[in-house]
């Protein structure tokens, strides 16, 4: 029998702020508005428990009052130590079927600490962004694998995905995970136009700085670095791209393919030292580990800004700074001050967390962005409930069907209709005797 574990957040009183931020983004949630009205009827979790490891903030409260009002009993912790908006927190744990752990600002135990207490709800989906959630469950929680109430999950992010997929390599998957991340109307909408317009807002917002005329240097050229660079562009920088060679992740071309679309794409593309030299603002997306280290800071220009937009916050060497550094201050908040030995400053935002999430200079993804890749989720985890009898443990692709339909949904919402081919142009497209 499971005990009942109480929501912790920050301040419960904070409820009341984080209600209105929460609506403000339903009216923006077309998709999970209509999914909702759907789930409220047929009721497709009546039963199930979902635990939840996403940035918790105002779109995701969205998502998970969604899939409350499917019958499910949700579980809700934060995918990274600083991306609970606390106010939301406090709103979500008043939810009836809702718990919630979480705040923002917390040391790694505490991390943790939230992470196991949504694990001890014996969840029968899990919901993860990074692998954390999924990580834990099959490292101390694996009887509910073993006892089959653990079903399956979904995973939202590329750094998720890659990891899924070394743990299938090892045999260590023991659960089907639908890579949510691999949907096209995932990673071609959210990694690239979300990630895009959240770091330059995060930046801009933060730093009141102006962007014409710098160099922003782009450090992996995947879905968010090339969203990012393309951003950036438009506002007047001179960008620059990096990449690497001899690297292909899951859901992409190779480093050396990438390279060259962004150099045909008008960018620069510099290596790693060649681009210390020059760059004004650095942003990692490349989801790898020491991307910028001590031997870029010692060759940056004074003033340089180092981002990070990557999942976790290793690609910049934090420690190899804090050594560097003679002196740390904070300016501005959530912009660290490194003075090096010969006083040149190099500027850490959101302590090399996700810039475009990490409090207090992130706010996520646009709503409409959310509103795309949750609408995913969400049906991503009615597949799962449906088809719990026959999935086999592995990475699954999102449902062809089910991204189509999101897809459709969002043409919908923007009322843009597209025209069917006609029956004379399907047949030619299957033509294989005529030429011209
Ligand atoms: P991706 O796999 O499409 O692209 C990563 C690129 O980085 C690849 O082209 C790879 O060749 C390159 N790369 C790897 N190591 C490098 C190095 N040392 N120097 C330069 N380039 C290097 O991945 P995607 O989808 O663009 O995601 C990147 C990261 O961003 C992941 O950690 C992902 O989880 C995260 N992400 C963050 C979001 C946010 O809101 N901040 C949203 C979506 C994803």
């Amino acid at each position: 029998m499971l005990k009942t574990i109480e929501s912790k957040v920050k301040d419960p009183l904070a409820a009341k702020i984080g209600i209105k931020k929460i609506e403000w983004a339903k009216r923006h949630m077309p998709l999970l508005f209509t999914i909702a009205k759907e789930f409220e009827k047929s009721k497709p979790f009546e039963g199930l428990t979902i635990s939840i490891c996403l940035h918790l903030e105002k779109k995701t409260a969205v998502l998970i009052k969604t899939l409350a009002a499917g019958g499910a009993k949700v579980y809700a912790a934060s995918c990274n130590p600083d991306t609970t908006d606390d106010d939301v927190a406090a709103a979500l744990a008043k939810e009836k079927n809702v718990k919630v752990f979480a705040w923002s600002k917390q040391t790694k135990e505490e991390y943790y600490w939230c992470l196991e207490q949504i694990a001890k709800a014996q969840p029968n989906i899990i919901i993860d962004d990074g692998n954390d959630l999924t990580f834990l469950v099959h490292q101390k929680y694996s009887h509910l694998i073993k006892n089959k109430i653990l079903f399956g999950g979904c995973e939202e992010t590329t750094t998720g995905v890659k990891r899924l997929y070394s743990m299938q390599q090892e045999g260590a998957l023991k659960i089907p995970m639908i890579a949510v991340n691999n949907a096209y109307s995932k990673y071609l909408l959210d990694n690239q136009f979300g990630t895009a317009q959240s770091t330059v807002d995060a930046i801009i917002n933060g730093l009141n700085i102006l962007v014409a005329g710098k160099t922003v240097v782009v450090l992996g050229y995947g879905w968010c670095g090339r969203g990012i660079a393309s951003r950036f562009k438009a506002l007047g920088a001179n960008v620059v791209v990096v990449e690497v060679e001899g690297y292909a992740s899951n859901s992409s071309e190779p480093g050396e393919i990438r390279a060259l679309t962004a150099l045909y794409d008008g960018y620069r593309v510099l290596n790693h030292s060649q681009a210390a030299k020059v760059g004004d603002i650095f942003i990692c997306a490349t989801g790898n580990i020491n991307v910028l280290r001590k031997e870029h800071f010692l060759e940056m220009k004074d003033g340089a800004i180092l981002a990070n937009a990557g999942h976790f916050d290793v690609e910049i060497d934090k420690k190899a700074l804090v050594k560097l550094a003679k002196e740390i201050s904070e300016p501005l908040a959530g912009v660290k001050q490194y003075t090096l030995k010969n006083n040149k400053k190099l500027y850490l935002l959101s302590e090399g967390r996700l810039v475009n999430l990490a409090k207090p200079l992130g706010q996520g993804h646009p709503i409409e962005i959310m509103d795309g890749s949750f609408a995913l989720q969400a049906l991503s985890s009615k597949y799962l409930a449906e088809n719990r009898a026959t999935l086999k443990p592995g990475v699954l692709d999102v449902p062809k069907e089910i991204d189509r339909a999101v897809a459709r949904l969002i043409l919908k919402s923007n009322k843009i209709e597209l025209d069917s081919l006609t029956q004379e142009q399907l047949k030619y497209l299957n033509e294989w005797k005529i030429g011209t």
